[in-house]
């Protein structure tokens, strides 16, 4: 009954075999072909020998292997709010709950550093909270936004490396003083560039090769740049080899599209302001992307730039629903995002559920009849395509698509082990012949764990289906990064 065996090597790739399932021996031989040793070490402490971790599902207890999640938009210093958006959208959102937490992670204006010890210290705790708490969803990769305060960010990208967590950091551009709040906007467009760059040479000290922490590029969005300060910062993406990386958000609300045309009327549209200043790139995530107009998808199909769909955050904020089959259909790579905290959950799966949802609702829409007569139900996401977009698609929409997002020969390790199953370990006593049971004949014991109940009859394709519809953290067992765990749930 041969099997197939992976292996996470020491420099966190994955190797894959076939190998004899039942037999120890040939286990053990494969081991001593390849010069590792055995399992055993790694128990023994003696973690310099360990070359291999061993990896396998077991399927009689429904444990299985998944490649970690990406979220490839996420704010963190929004994490306290997450849940808290009352019936607000996006414009009154950003004014009443966003620019007021962003804004106690420091303080503008003060002498420059780039110091993490320099953050406050509750900057320090939302931080490793939300990295602890994305990492127990089973996200092993994540772009973030921070805010305009260098130490702070840098304390992010700082907590990142340490808890083991692969992430894109990105120091947040706001320097238009017509927008922005008096209380939280960068004092120029030259301050904020400058600032920026700090934070760039400070990730690129701190993991000199980009292993696990990247810098990005980060104008908020259009209406909170000035134009030098998008001009600047399209070419100093453009000045590094290879180019860094950049996020923004596009067309998430319709107010917000009539203030950007209003902002700049010089430009042919929302995206056409991104592409004016070299904005526009393969290595550019654009969040939201609700209100396109075919014209602009067009665009960002040419300049290869990505779209992070953050359903939940749509819903929560009554954005919109965002045309994703039809983004797929003309070539544009998409992936997940939380949109923490626009978005009310810092889970994948969340958004994974929230992107099959909203692909059934699209079709109602009057954006989408406009452009599809007659919808015939292909604009619905399969929780297979879904789970796609959470993983190879988040890794594309990264540029790392042929080292993350799947188990591939070669690929990185970055991974969760699921676990489902929560049908009662001790079934109490089924014998309902009685009068019923007095109060203190209740058994409060043994009861269910977790959301998902498995009975045994299940394909696996169904068991999928139930981890994506009622699965949760508590079905995340471990994770890890680069054959390096990273989580363990207690
Ligand atoms: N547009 C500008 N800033 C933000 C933000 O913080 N979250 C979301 N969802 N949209 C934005
Ligand atoms: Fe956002």
């Amino acid at each position: 009954n041969r099997g197939a065996l992976w292996v996470s090597t020491l420099d966190g790739r994955i190797k894959g075999f076939d190998w004899d399932a039942h037999d120890e021996g040939s286990f053990r031989e494969l081991m001593r072909v390849n010069g590792w040793v055995d399992v055993d070490a790694q128990t023994n402490g003696n973690s310099d020998h360990v070359k291999v971790k061993i990896v396998t599902s077991n399927e009689e207890r429904n444990e299985f292997f998944f490649p970690g999640f990406i979220d490839t938009h996420i704010h963190a210093p929004q994490y306290p709010n997450a849940g808290l958006f009352g019936s607000t959208t996006l414009l009154d959102w950003l004014e009443t709950y966003t620019f007021p937490v962003e804004s106690g992670f420091g303080k503008t204006n003060t002498t420059p550093s780039n110091k993490p010890e320099d953050a406050p210290p509750s900057a320090l705790r939302v931080y490793d909270q939300v990295i602890a708490r994305t990492l127990s969803h089973g996200t092993t990769c994540a772009s973030y936004f921070a805010t305009v305060h260098v130490p702070a960010t840098n304390a992010l990208a700082a907590l990142a490396h340490k808890r083991g967590q692969r992430a894109f950091i990105g120091r947040v551009c706001m320097d238009n003083p017509s927008f922005c709040p008096d209380y939280y906007c960068d004092a120029s467009a030259e301050e904020s560039l400058e600032s920026t760059k700090s934070t760039i040479e400070y990730i690129h000290t701190l993991d000199p090769k980009g292993v696990l922490i990247k810098p990005i590029v980060t104008p908020r969005f259009a209406p909170t740049c000035s134009r030098p300060s998008l001009k600047a910062l399209g070419s100093l993406a453009a000045s590094y080899t290879p180019p860094l990386h950049i996020q923004t958000h596009i067309s998430e609300n319709e107010n917000e599209v009539a203030l950007v045309k209003e902002l700049f009327p010089e430009c042919s549209s929302y995206a056409g302001v991104y592409d004016n200043y070299n904005l526009l790139t393969e290595r550019t995530i654009l969040a939201h992307a609700v209100h396109l107009t075919p014209e602009e998808r067009q665009l960002i199909q040419k300049q290869k730039a990505k779209v992070s769909h953050c359903p939940a955050s749509n819903s929560a904020l009554g954005s919109g629903i965002a045309l994703v089959r039809t983004m797929l259909q003309e070539g544009i790579t998409v992936g997940l995002g939380t949109d923490v905290s626009g978005g009310y959950s810092s889970s994948i799966l969340e958004a994974v559920r929230q992107a099959c949802l909203s692909s059934r609702l699209v079709g109602h829409t009057t954006k989408y009849v406009n452009e599809n007569p007659q919808p015939d139900g292909s604009e619905k996401l399969s929780v297979e395509e879904s789970l796609y977009l959470a993983t190879r698609g988040g890794a594309d929409v990264v540029c790392m698509g042929d080292d993350l997002g799947g188990f591939d020969n070669g690929m990185i390790f970055d991974a969760q082990l699921i676990q489902l199953g929560g049908v009662c370990e001790d079934v109490v006593s089924l014998d309902v012949s009685g009068n019923g049971v007095s109060g203190d004949e209740l058994s409060v014991r043994g009861g269910p764990v977790g959301n998902v109940d498995i009975f045994g009859t299940e394909t696996w394709e169904e068991k999928i289906q139930k981890w994506v519809w009622s699965g949760d953290d508590r079905n995340v067992k471990a994770v890890w990064v680069a054959g390096r765990m990273v989580h363990e749930r207690v």
